[in-house]
């Protein structure tokens, strides 16, 4: 390709991706008249699903069991929750779950979960006979009707457990629980990541008022002044008033959950390297990258991923060492200076697409309370996309800096680690009381 065509191709290519300051505030309008609808129940891409969670106080005590089931990892923790907002993880413990726990049967999955739980309890020193209450942080859409159970509504992620959709997950946990003879457990709470994410900031943090989590998926809650308080998990994934690009349209259409989980599709780090790929792949075809020969990994669907994204945009050598690096482990053996420098103008326009569309879904839920921006809020965020990917949360300021001027110095990003345990804990405190 001469040069001039690859210009003007790599032009038109960082322009559908461009976000600009219209385009944030646009999505922010719509984002607004998405939230109202779902509140209303009205057909919305936003859920905006009652938790049944309140602000805690703070003086919550005590010692919980949490469970974390969302991510790549399943996590049992121990938590103790000490008053005047301090708490801590006493042990934490990590299971690796395989493609055979989240895509068989909800069976497999919580025969699994029941296990390891099992394993942990082993060693949980909590005092014979005494019963200890859990807190489940269940990173799906569920529609609850209390604090304590609710039903899937269905899956998202790379969850498919056959027979879990429409169904109580605490119940299946309970079942789960008693077929292993786990009897001194009683699960007292079930939450999203989010509001675990938010309860554990808020408890230290009387400004913090949203929760986000930038991981796997992406989502985040929020406290609601229309229902006296109560924390809504937003489903944000879901929303779908975006502008897509083809490379968009084919991961979509060539996903698990076709039509559904749009924002998430677009921002988190399920899927950031599968969009990298593809727009490789295409700039491949279109002989503006490697020559146009071939490169395997580029064929194969989620071959190239987030992480690897995230060191080439690490990559601050002046001959891209790192860059080559990655390039090597995924067998693209010779790669031009040029080849490389547009690889990591793609992971760029990628990642930087991802934040600037976080950062105005948060500006959104935060003039959803707070139209003028006239106090301090802090933003509880938590998700390796947010804590890892370089500049991630420097491009998201600099989006907050472009809506709100400067009023963005009133909103803290604080990343909150452990929310889903600590937030578990906390949610189990004050449900377990009011038992
Ligand atoms: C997905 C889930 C959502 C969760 C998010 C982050 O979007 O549907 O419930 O909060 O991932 O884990």
């Amino acid at each position: 390709m001469s040069k001039n065509k690859k210009e003007d191709t790599l032009k038109k290519l960082e322009k559908s991706f461009d976000v600009t300051a219209a385009g944030m505030r646009r999505i922010a309008r719509d984002f607004h008249s998405e939230m109202e609808r779902g509140l209303a129940g009205k057909k919305s891409s936003l859920k905006m699903i009652p938790t049944y969670v309140r602000r805690p106080t703070g003086a919550e005590k005590g010692t919980y069991i949490a469970l974390d089931l969302g991510g790549t990892n399943f996590r049992v923790l121990q938590v103790e929750l000490k008053g005047g907002g301090r708490s801590a993880v006493v042990r934490a413990e990590k299971f690796a779950l395989r493609k055979a726990h989240i895509a068989t049967t909800a069976g497999a999955l919580f025969g699994f979960i029941a296990r390891s739980i099992k394993d942990f309890m082993a060693g949980a020193r909590l005092g014979a006979g005494k019963r200890a209450h859990l807190g489940f942080t269940f990173s799906f859409p569920v529609k609850q009707a209390a604090v304590d159970s609710g039903i899937l509504i269905r899956w998202t992620k790379a969850f498919r457990a056959k027979g879990a959709e429409g169904r109580d997950v605490v119940a299946l946990l309970d079942d789960a629980l008693g077929r292993e003879g786990v009897t001194a457990l009683t699960v007292s709470a079930l939450l999203n990541d989010t509001v675990g994410t938010l309860v554990a900031k808020a408890y230290e943090d009387r400004r913090c008022d949203v929760g986000v989590i930038l991981g796997t998926g992406t989502n985040a809650c929020y406290y609601e002044p229309s229902r006296d308080g109560m924390v809504i998990n937003i489903e944000w994934g879901n929303f779908n008033k975006l502008k897509l690009t083809p490379y968009d349209r084919a991961l979509d259409k060539a996903s698990g959950n076709p039509g559904q989980q749009i924002l998430e599709k677009m921002v988190s780090g399920m899927y950031l390297g599968e969009l990298a790929r593809l727009v490789c792949a295409d700039l491949v075809k279109k002989k503006a990258l490697f020559a146009g020969r071939p490169a395997p990994v580029f064929g194969r669907a989620y071959a190239f991923g987030t992480e690897q994204m995230s060191r080439i945009a690490a990559d601050r050598s002046k001959g891209l060492s790192g860059t080559a690096a990655v390039l090597k482990e995924l067998g693209v053996r010779k790669a031009a200076p040029e080849d490389m420098a547009l690889m990591k103008k793609v992971c760029d326009m990628i990642s930087t697409r991802a934040a600037r569309v976080s950062a105005t879904a948060l500006a959104a839920v935060l003039t959803r309370t707070d139209p003028a921006m006239s106090r301090a809020h802090t933003a509880a965020i938590d998700g390796s996309l947010f804590e890892k990917y370089p500049r991630f949360s420097a491009k998201m300021k600099d989006a907050l800096r472009e809506l709100f001027g400067q009023k963005a110095r009133r909103v803290t990003m604080a990343l909150t680690k452990d929310g889903s345990g600590k937030g578990a804990a906390i949610v189990a405190a004050v449900a377990a009381a009011s038992r």
